[in-house]
């Protein structure tokens, strides 16, 4: 297995795990980002990002002196007064954030671009981590304008909360280049784990992350529109899916159904592909129908809750369990909880809310509900409770307990999560979504 003198350049989510884990793969990572703040906290080996792992890796990289960060793509690229060999691969981890009307907005990926175009070592290579539009690689070749530079699609199949878990045991390695020897540099570094790997076209490549992720987007909102359909035909959105996964075409995961699916990539996907389909003049009905039926889900779970108080939400108190997009994770960005809560607000009810990845407000994203430190707090006096994250710790509350603190013993469950049984035994009325 060849050790590689590695650069990262972003040392977000995507660019840390990718850093700490090529680093636990015997590579020699230097992880650049533009945030002093950051760099400077990750050098105290101070991770900020809830991810399970991830933490003790950057540990154990830097300790044995394969891992260490610097500010700025430049510093990592050609470090002053370096004595190393140069760097071989240079993995662009920057934010692909939505720009107008749902494009990816690459500035980011443009700026490292032209930042370090003059510094690459000569047969390095550029690898694309970042979910990009497809033709960003052949962009990125045109900007580096470097004949004697590989441009490699690698797109990154991580889950938040599961980051370190799903980059060294993945389901498969996509590299994309029309380069063959570059591509198969990029792959060998991935060689110890053994995984099944696709080595194809840059576009194909880049369209795999889009196609992936819209696929499952999709599969989560045939869930949700499932689970409307079990309300109103009086069927249990639960066994319906258990009988479907049993199908392994279609398999148990992704079949949950809750209030909408968020986070910062499959929101961010979806309307990226609908835009790259737009401009390449191709219909794509059954993703816009994805994207609708997702929307609406917000809108039903208030309907849930204001049906649960009585009709009106005006001057209610609602405690809500779950602020972030999915339980592990601290990620508030395009949190469904945050939908639901700001539907809640606008029909005038007053919400505290506890998520166990959310310790304190966050300005801009819980403005509006008063962020507690435990359930308890959320529940005292509440109308209304409302599970919107699915955290594993909110089926073992003591929900005697609570209902002693709560001004009424209704219980709206956006998640499936509770058993329904133990909240009728505590004396509250259970209400969850596609089920009797
Ligand atoms: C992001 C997107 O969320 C993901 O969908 C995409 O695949 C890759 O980019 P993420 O790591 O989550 O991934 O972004 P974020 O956590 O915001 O981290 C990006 C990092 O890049 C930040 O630390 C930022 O300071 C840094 N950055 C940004 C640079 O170092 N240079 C830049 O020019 C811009
Ligand atoms: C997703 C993809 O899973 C991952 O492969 C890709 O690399 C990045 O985008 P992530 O954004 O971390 O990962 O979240 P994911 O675990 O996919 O969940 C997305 C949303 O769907 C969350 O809001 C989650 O709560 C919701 N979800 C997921 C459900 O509502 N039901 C489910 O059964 C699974």
């Amino acid at each position: 297995m060849f050790v590689r003198r590695i650069a990262v350049i972003g040392a977000g989510y995507v660019g840390l795990t990718t850093g700490a884990c090529l680093a636990s793969l015997g590579h020699r990572v230097v992880c650049a980002d533009v945030d002093a703040a950051k760099i400077a906290r990750l050098r105290d080996g101070d991770v900020d990002i809830l991810e399970p792992g991830l933490p003790e890796l950057v540990a154990e990289g830097m300790a044995a002196g394969r891992l260490s960060f610097v500010l700025g793509a430049r510093e990592a690229i050609a470090p002053v007064g370096a004595v190393e060999e140069p760097v071989e691969v240079v993995f662009l981890c920057v934010p692909t954030p939505m720009g107008e009307g749902g494009a990816a907005d690459l500035a980011a990926v443009e700026a490292v671009a032209h930042e370090v175009r003059d510094l690459l070592p000569r047969g390095c290579v550029v690898v694309n981590k970042s979910t990009v539009p497809v033709g960003t690689a052949a962009r990125t070749r045109q900007l580096l304008g470097r004949r004697d530079v590989a441009v490699v699609s690698n797109p990154e199949f991580l889950r938040e909360g599961s980051a370190v878990h799903d980059f060294l045991n993945p389901d498969r390695i996509v590299v994309g280049c029309d380069q063959q020897d570059a591509a198969e540099r990029v792959a060998a570094l991935y060689s110890r784990l053994g995984a099944p790997t696709l080595l194809t076209d840059a576009a194909s490549s880049e369209l795999v992350k889009y196609a992936a992720n819209c696929f499952l987007a999709m599969k989560l909102s045939y869930v949700n529109a499932m689970a409307e359909l079990c309300e109103r035909l009086g069927a249990d959105v639960g066994e319906v899916t258990e009988g479907m996964g049993y199908d392994r075409r279609i398999g148990q995961a992704f079949l949950k159904p809750g209030p909408g699916w968020g986070g910062s990539c499959l929101p961010k996907d979806t309307h990226a592909l609908m835009q790259i389909s737009d401009a390449a003049g191709f219909e794509f009905p059954l993703l816009d129908a994805s994207l609708q039926t997702n929307q609406r889900q917000s809108g039903r779970m208030v309907a849930k809750v204001r049906a649960a108080v009585g009709g009106s939400l005006a001057g209610k108190r609602i405690g809500l369990l779950g602020l972030t997009f999915k339980a592990g994770t601290d990620d508030l960005r395009d949190s469904p909880a945050l939908a639901v809560a700001a539907g809640l607000r606008a029909e005038g009810a007053e919400l505290t809310g506890f998520d166990p990845g959310c310790p304190a407000p966050v300005a801009g994203l819980t403005d509006g509900v008063a962020v507690a430190d435990d359930v308890m707090a959320a529940a005292k006096d509440a109308d209304a409770i409302v599970v919107l994250t699915e955290w594993p710790e909110f089926r073992a509350l003591d929900w005697p307990a609570l209902a002693r603190v709560a001004a009424n013993r209704t219980v709206v469950d956006t998640r499936n999560l509770l058993d329904p049984d133990v909240l009728r035994r505590a004396g509250f009325s259970w209400v969850g979504v596609g089920s009797r």
